[in-house]
């Protein structure tokens, strides 16, 4: 599909079968939270979140997965799912975002999903993307994935009638960041730096409440199309390019469709995402926007948000249900 073709329409609402879905994976992590096994707590997450789309009535595609198929034998790229009954749909999840987060006990691990009709969300490969975000509320172009890290920060402060300093930008903490954060700290930027999961660093742009206003870094490039979902409800704006380290990982984005000369365009939110977009995201461990998985006395609590890009609605969910650990 190119741009120029008309815009994929939902035909019902599936904001609650998204967040179904998440709530399902992150219970799952739950019990993994602090335990130190990475592989486990995904693999639990994975289990039930393939469950919970089984039983919707779509004709599921996943597009963003666990991997391809010879690496990942469940939720791989390619695999169907939901009933069969229904729209087609395809799939950007990560059953869980941050498994080292979880592994760990720290704060943002996310169980996520993303829903578009067919055709499209770019079938991102694994490979590496840079990105900037920024949440709703701002002049398109604001800021530009090829300014700098200082320049962008300070048309931000300026779109948002503040200093510099009183910006806080996202970044993962990485060597290959040494630059951006420089630039950031030249201007006063305030900076959260993360250890690991960076849609939770992209969707907190899309909540004041988080105190996050940019993110900007480079992260997963299926993550980056996954985040690009939250934005395109909320009507964000993101940016991003894809970077590849190796002919292997542009072996892998041609198996996927991609042709080479869109192998080093900068996407913008509506090409990642071009059509309508259901964004789900619900707390396996508490973070900046959401409260992690809890279970007390008889009961499990989950905090979700859910985000439809037909009306713009957000919603932040809290469930609770009797709960029997045994
Ligand atoms: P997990 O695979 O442990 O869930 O980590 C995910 C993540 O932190 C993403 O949020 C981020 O985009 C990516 O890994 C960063 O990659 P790297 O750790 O190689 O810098």
């Amino acid at each position: 599909m190119t741009s120029t073709e008309p815009v994929a329409k939902f035909e019902r609402n599936f904001a609650m079968d998204a967040v179904r879905v998440t709530e399902a994976a992150a219970i799952a992590a739950r019990t993994l939270v602090g335990r130190g096994d990475e592989k486990e707590a995904d693999q639990a997450a994975v289990d039930a979140m393939r469950t919970a789309l089984n039983k919707i009535d779509i004709q599921g595609l996943i597009v963003i997965g666990e991997g391809e198929r010879d690496e990942a034998p469940m939720l791989y790229i390619g695999e169907k799912v939901g009933t069969g009954k229904g729209a087609r749909i395809d799939i950007a999840l990560d059953p869980l975002e941050g498994t080292t987060l979880t592994a760990k006990a720290m704060a943002n691990a996310l169980a996520v999903v993303a829903f578009a009709p067919h055709g499209c969300m770019l079938n991102a490969p694994d490979t590496y993307m840079d990105k900037i975000a920024i949440g709703p509320g701002y002049a398109e172009g604001v800021v530009d994935l090829d300014a700098s890290a200082a320049d962008n920060v300070r048309a931000l402060a300026n779109a948002k009638g503040v200093k510099p300093t009183e910006i806080t930008a996202c970044v993962l903490d990485r060597p290959r960041h040494a630059e951006i954060i420089a630039g950031l700290r030249s201007v006063g930027c305030r900076i959260q730096l993360i250890t690991d999961g960076d849609v939770a660093g992209v969707i907190n742009t899309t909540d004041p409440d988080t105190g996050i206003d940019i993110y900007i870094g480079q992260g997963g490039a299926p993550e980056g199309v996954l985040a690009c979902a939250a934005l395109k409800c909320v009507g964000g704006q993101f940016q991003g390019r894809l970077v590849f380290r190796n002919e292997d990982e542009k072996a892998r984005a041609r198996r996927l469709g991609l042709n080479d000369d869109q192998f080093d365009r900068k996407y913008s939110l509506n090409e990642l995402v071009r059509g309508d977009a259901v964004f789900a995201a619900t707390g396996v461990t508490s973070g900046n926007l959401l409260d992690g998985v809890k279970v007390d006395r008889g009961f499990i609590y989950t905090h979700s948000v859910v985000m439809n890009s037909q009306t713009g609605t957000v919603r932040q969910i809290r469930m609770k249900r009797p709960f029997n650990e045994g």
